[in-house]
């Protein structure tokens, strides 16, 4: 449709997959994208999820939308994916966006829960990036997202495979970015902060008590997602901290390693008493 608002001056507009697409950030890059004319392909594990979000942006914004169901947790389903991408012939944006968390020292957490992890956050994504660019380079233009955590930078107890996860994602993200910056791609790394999604009520976080974390520093993922397409759009960060209290936040967490410790033993006391 003609009011479809142009994204990276790209005026006819491809297909953009978005894993982890039924619910939170991934739920709202969909509906932004959506919004901007791309066809869409949501993927996630909860396939009703994904088809009732299809149906309603397929009305909504008279784009086309597939669904995957599959669990980018298990590496045979993620090759499926990747060999699903090779066929795609105008794929502009990948948004690795799925992820979890766990809690209790790496030690304790069952090492069949973390190696799921491993796979969700890092070989997806790193599959799933190189699959894309093969369409990318050849046509150059287009864009991916690693959505990677404020945990990258803030080291805490009972995170560490997360944390090193996320961190994995921004030293991906940034050194592909000057690989790729003069072929038409554009690469970025988000790490939000706190986002009220699903992420704390499903897994290990299913007992999470939201109201001990200020309520001023708590994002939409709506807000979160679209901070994130304005920042691609103007070319502007590779690392992208949605939030100026986050950016604030992160700044004192590298230079002040008294205030790092402190963080670091209150969230020690909260999640692992
Ligand atoms: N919320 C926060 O405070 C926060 C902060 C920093 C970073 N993040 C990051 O933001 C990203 C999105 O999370 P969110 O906050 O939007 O949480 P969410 O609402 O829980 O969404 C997570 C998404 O990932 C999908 N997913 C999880 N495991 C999967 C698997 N094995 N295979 C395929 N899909 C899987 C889920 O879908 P199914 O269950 O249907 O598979 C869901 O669509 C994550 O990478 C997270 O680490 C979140």
């Amino acid at each position: 449709m003609s009011h479809h608002k142009l994204f990276l001056g790209w005026n006819n507009p491809g297909k953009a997959l978005i894993t982890g697409a039924s619910s939170g950030i991934g739920a709202s890059y969909a509906k932004l994208l959506a919004e901007k004319g791309f066809d869409l392909i949501l993927l996630a594990r909860r396939k009703e999820r994904l088809q009732s979000l299809a149906d309603k942006l397929q009305t909504d914004y008279s784009i086309r939308c597939e669904i995957i169901s599959a669990d980018l947790a298990n590496c045979e389903e993620i090759n499926k994916v990747v060999n699903y991408i090779h066929q795609v012939d105008n794929l502009d944006i990948l948004i690795n966006n799925a992820g979890f968390a766990t809690v209790g020292y790496f030690a304790d957490v069952p090492l069949e829960k973390s190696m799921r992890m491993f796979h969700v956050h890092m070989t997806a994504s790193l599959q799933l990036s190189h699959a894309a660019l093969q369409g990318m380079l050849k046509r150059k233009r287009g864009a991916i997202i690693n959505v990677s955590s404020m945990g990258a930078f803030l080291l805490t107890p009972g995170n560490v495979l997360y944390d090193a996860t996320k961190s994995y994602l921004v030293t991906f993200s940034e050194n592909l970015a000057l690989e790729v910056k003069d072929k038409g791609i554009r690469i970025q790394a988000l790490c939000p902060g706190f986002t009220r999604t699903e992420f704390h009520e499903v897994g290990d976080f299913k007992n999470f008590d939201r109201s001990v974390i200020p309520n001023s520093l708590w994002m939409m993922p709506d807000e979160v997602a679209s901070l994130s397409l304005k920042v691609m759009e103007i070319n502007k960060k590779i690392v992208f901290i949605p939030g100026w209290k986050k950016r604030l936040l992160k700044w004192i967490i590298l230079h002040n390693s008294t205030i790092r410790k402190i963080i670091q033993n209150k969230v020690r006391e909260r999640d692992l008493g």
